[in-house]
C-alpha cells in the first residue's frame, strides 16, 4: 500500500513516523512545493496513484481565519476538494481530518460522529465546508476528526502553557471551555488502523475522556515538572481574542471504538509528551 500523506505539521509529523515504522511505502508533500489551493493538486495526486491520501494540511490559524475567511477557505475547503478529485481520478482513498469545532459546542454537550454540525467561527465553517466538498466527491473516504491537537514541536496549547509559566512564573487560563485533548502520535497511529480496517465513513479519534483548558494546563505543569506554577481559573468572557470557540465540542469516539480503535486517556498522553518534549528543561 503506497500511501500519500499531505501536510507536515504535527499531524502530518506523526502520520509519517507511524508509516516509516511500518515500513510501508510512504510519500509526504509540503510546502512549498505542494499548495492545495491549486487546483492541478488533483491531476499530481492522480499521476502518482497511491492507494491512500491523507489530508493533514490545513489552514489552522483559527483567529486568523476571521480575517481572512477565504484565506482558510480556499485551503480547508477548496483544498480538500482537489485532494479528493485527484482520488476519485485515480481509485484512491481519503483520509480528510476535521475538528470538533464543527460541531456548535453548547454547554454540558457531547458529540457523536453523525450528530449534526453546526459551525460558528470561520475557522470551523472553512473546516465544515471541507467536509461538504469531500464527501461531494469521494465515495472511498474516512472524515476523521480531531481535537486540541498537541504533537511534537507544534505551537499548541502545551507547548504555549509551558512557554508562558516559564516567561512569566503564573498563568489565568480558562476554565469554562472543554475539548478532548489528543496526541498527534496516537492520532497518528489510530489513523493508520483505520485506513487498515477499510471502514469508509465518520470517526472522531480523540484522546478518551475530557477537560477545561484550565485542567489541562494544571496537568501539564505538574507532567513537566512545574506543579508549583500558580494558575488562576478564569471565564472565557476574561479572555479576549478574534474567534469565539465551542465551549464544549466534546467529541465521542463511538464509530472507531466499534471497529476496537480507541485512544488512551488524554492525562497519560500529556505526561508521556511532557516527559518527551520538556522534561529536560524543567523551570
Ligand atoms: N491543532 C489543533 O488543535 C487541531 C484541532 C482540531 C482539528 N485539527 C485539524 O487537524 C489537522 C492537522 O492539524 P495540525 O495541528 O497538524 O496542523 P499544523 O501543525 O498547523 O499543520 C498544518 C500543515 O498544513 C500545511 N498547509 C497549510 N496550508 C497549506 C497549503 N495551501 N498547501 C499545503 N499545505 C498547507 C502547513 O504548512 P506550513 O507549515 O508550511 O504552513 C502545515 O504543514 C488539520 O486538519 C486541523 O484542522 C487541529
Amino acid at each position: 500500500m503506497h500511501v500519500l500523506i499531505v501536510g507536515n505539521g504535527q499531524l502530518g509529523k506523526a502520520l509519517y513516523q507511524v508509516y516509516a515504522a511500518k515500513a510501508q511505502q510512504t510519500t509526504v508533500w509540503a510546502q512549498p512545493a505542494c499548495d492545495i489551493t491549486q487546483p492541478v493538486i488533483a491531476a499530481h495526486v492522480a499521476a502518482l496513484a497511491p492507494d491512500v491520501v491523507i489530508n493533514a494540511a490545513a489552514w489552522t490559524n483559527v483567529d486568523g481565519a476571521e480575517s481572512n475567511p477565504d484565506g482558510a477557505y480556499a485551503v480547508n475547503a477548496l483544498g480538500a476538494r482537489y485532494l479528493a478529485d485527484g482520488c476519485a481520478q485515480c481509485g484512491a482513498a481519503l483520509v480528510h481530518v476535521s475538528t470538533n469545532e464543527v460541531f456548535a459546542g453548547a454547554p454540558g454537550c457531547s458529540y457523536r460522529e453523525y450528530d449534526q454540525r453546526s459551525a460558528s467561527s470561520a475557522y470551523a465553517r472553512s473546516k465544515l465546508a471541507g467536509e461538504v466538498a469531500v464527501t461531494a466527491a469521494l465515495r472511498e473516504l474516512y472524515i476523521v476528526r480531531v481535537a486540541w491537537l498537541f504533537g511534537a514541536g507544534g505551537a499548541n496549547f502545551p507547548a504555549k502553557i509551558i512557554a508562558a509559566a516559564d516567561r512569566m512564573g503564573a498563568l489565568r487560563v480558562v476554565a469554562d471551555e472543554f475539548g478532548n485533548p489528543t496526541y498527534a502520535a496516537d492520532a497518528a497511529a489510530a489513523i493508520a488502523q483505520l485506513v487498515e480496517a477499510r471502514r469508509y465513513g465518520i470517526y472522531h479519534l480523540v484522546n478518551e475522556g475530557w477537560c477545561s483548558r484550565y485542567q489541562l494546563a494544571r496537568h501539564v505543569l505538574e507532567s513537566s515538572g512545574r506543579g508549583h506554577i500558580e494558575v488562576t481559573p478564569i471565564s472565557h468572557k476574561e479572555w479576549q481574542r478574534p474567534s469565539q470557540p465551542p465551549l464544549h465540542a466534546v467529541l465521542v469516539n463511538q464509530a472507531g471504538a466499534a471497529l476496537g480503535i480507541r485512544l488512551r486517556p488524554w492525562a497519560e498522553a500529556i505526561e508521556e509528551f511532557c516527559q518527551v518534549e520538556f522534561a529536560w528543561q524543567k523551570s
